[in-house]
């Protein structure tokens, strides 16, 4: 169950935000023609349900693990993961809370978050 739900998470994580080298890269190209557009907006919608399907398979994936496979870096990891979830639907969703949009916008994308993330994530797994 545990080692199901962490790989279905890993799967939908990596085809989630391949949206931000894609983006990376595509920038290079503007001004874009109305296709790529496109393709932005229908890949920002499967940004936005494939992260929130990994996170709930994620919680499945923790919830059912060896307690003596669990430590601080995947804990910090999950912490990281539920700040980018909260932060992504607040800005998607338009935050109900009045914040800032743009402050919203800088959390959610920041480059440093999104690295430390991904080390959290790989160094807490390389622990186990
Ligand atoms: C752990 C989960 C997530 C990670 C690691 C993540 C990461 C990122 C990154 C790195 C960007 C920057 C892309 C860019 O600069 O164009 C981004 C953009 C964005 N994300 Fe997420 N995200 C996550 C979950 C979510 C969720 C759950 C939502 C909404 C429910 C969301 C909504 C957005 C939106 C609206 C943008 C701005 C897109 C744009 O303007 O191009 N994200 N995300």
């Amino acid at each position: 169950m545990s080692e199901t739900a962490g790989i279905l998470a890993a799967l939908f994580f990596i085809i989630a935000n391949a949206y931000y080298p894609a983006k990376i890269i595509a920038k290079r190209y503007r001004p874009w023609p109305k296709e790529m557009s496109h393709f932005f907006k229908q890949y920002l919608k499967a940004h936005v349900t494939l992260n929130l399907l990994a996170f709930l398979l994620v919680i499945i994936h923790g919830h059912y693990s060896e307690a003596e496979e669990q430590n601080i870096l995947l804990y910090i990891s999950m912490a990281l993961t539920l700040w980018l979830t909260i932060a992504g639907i607040l800005m998607y969703y338009q935050s109900p809370l009045g914040m800032d949009k743009r402050r919203l916008r800088l959390i959610h994308t920041q480059q440093v978050v999104f690295a430390l993330w991904l080390f959290f994530i790989i160094a807490g797994h390389s622990l186990g």
